[in-house]
């Protein structure tokens, strides 16, 4: 990945420690670019052992390269794993295009962006992400196959929202399930932080189960949209006000880092459980939450339905299909807690070994030659 010509002391540190390029452990990193419409994009492969790697585009004003880097190196890691404990035929892969996804999109960029994506000849199916949208996807579409997420009258799936929220709510059950000896959310007191597309569709699921739900949210525009939607909800002034009230689940559905010192803390509920990627602010805030007795259902493991959703519609969308699959983040959810509370481990240390596991049995499979 490094992109100076690699010597012979690189392969020599190489080959001894199997450390290669600024990072270990991705098979390909990819830098493209077409200064003519200003693409400049990365395309990190992290591991093909489960099949294409499969993760979104994110558009994104990056600072700097290097950025840039950090990000889609970190990004393509967690999509190995959400991919394998999602139980897809995927790996994991993303990509990130450098600019502002407001100004910089074109058709020109886009496609050449595409070209980029199909040069990979399927090792990596990109789909949306922060910054792009099934439209984007639509016109990615007209230079390469290997993409998804894309519009319903182009034969795509749609937006993806609406599983994943069906996703966090099964994820959810099965932490009340492990807490409470009951998977139904009747009586409890849920607290959801972001009522945008996710957010908004999982409170429709809690209240029809019979919770009571506190939101909050940033933009006044959402909290009006969920209050026409569902009028009984109750509305907190801020974060940290809804952190504080009496609350017996917290769903962080808006930004990644919402979990820190100072927000675990403050947490009154026994449960975390949400959609927002990348909840822990650091690893050992899952060490946290556990010394405080809160039971964290790891994010990635609970978010999964949207790109079970997107790697449907590789094989042609079926919603009943792709939602029989997301209902089993139930039992997803289910193993990494009883796995956590047997090895005495946080879920989300569980949740990784569970992944690595599956990676490592179903991947050394393909070393079982077949005829082509
Ligand atoms: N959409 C999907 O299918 C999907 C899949 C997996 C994970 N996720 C993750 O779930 C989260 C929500 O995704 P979404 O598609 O609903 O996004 P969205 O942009 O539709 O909604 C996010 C909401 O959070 C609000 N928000 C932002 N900062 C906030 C803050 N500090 N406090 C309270 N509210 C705040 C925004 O105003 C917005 O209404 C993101 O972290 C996303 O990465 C989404």
């Amino acid at each position: 990945m490094s992109r100076q010509p690699m010597g012979a002391t690189d392969l020599a540190t190489s080959a001894t420690t199997g450390v290669f390029g600024r990072r270990s452990g991705h098979e390909q990193v990819v830098f493209c670019q077409d200064p003519a419409s200003g693409l400049q994009a990365i395309i990190a492969v992290y591991s093909t052992a489960l099949g294409p790697g499969l993760g979104g585009t994110r558009f994104h004003p990056y600072l700097s390269e290097d950025a840039a880097l950090d990000d889609v190196l970190r990004l393509s890691r967690s999509m190995a794993y959400k991919n394998s404990l999602a139980g897809l035929d995927h790996g994991g892969a993303k990509a990130v295009i450098i600019g502002d996804p407001a100004t910089g999109k074109s058709e020109e960029l886009l496609r050449a962006y595409g070209r980029f994506v199909q040069s990979l000849g399927g090792r990596y199916y990109t789909a949306c992400d922060v910054g792009t949208d099934v439209a984007d996807m639509d016109v990615i579409a007209r230079e390469t196959r290997f993409v998804t997420g894309r519009s319903e009258v182009n034969g795509g799936a749609g937006d993806s929202s609406v599983l994943t929220a069906y996703g966090v709510f099964e994820g959810m059950r099965a932490c009340a399930e492990h807490a409470w000896g009951t998977p139904s959310l009747a009586g409890r007191r849920v607290g959801v932080a972001g009522v945008g597309k996710v957010g908004s569709h999982l409170v429709g699921h809690l209240l029809m189960d019979g919770a009571a739900v506190v939101v909050t949210d940033v933009s006044p525009q959402a909290v009006d949209r969920l209050r026409l939607r569902h009028p009984g909800v109750e509305i907190a002034a801020g974060t940290d006000a809804l952190l504080a009230a009496d609350l017996d689940i917290y769903a962080p559905c808006a930004l990644g880092g919402a979990l820190n010192e100072q927000t675990v803390a403050a947490l009154s509920a026994t449960i975390v459980c949400g959609a927002a990627n990348n909840q822990l602010a650091h690893p050992g805030i899952g060490s946290r939450l556990r010394e405080r007795g809160v039971l964290y259902a790891p994010d990635y493991v609970v978010n999964a339905g949207g790109v079970i959703q997107v790697a449907d519609e590789i094989a042609g969308f079926r919603f009943e299909r792709a939602k029989a699959r997301a209902a089993g983040i139930f039992a997803t959810t289910a193993r990494v807690l009883t796995e956590a509370a047997r090895e005495d481990l946080p879920p989300a240390a569980a949740a990784d070994r569970l992944a690595e596991q599956r990676i490592a049995a179903v991947g050394r499979l393909r070393a079982i030659y077949l005829t082509r």
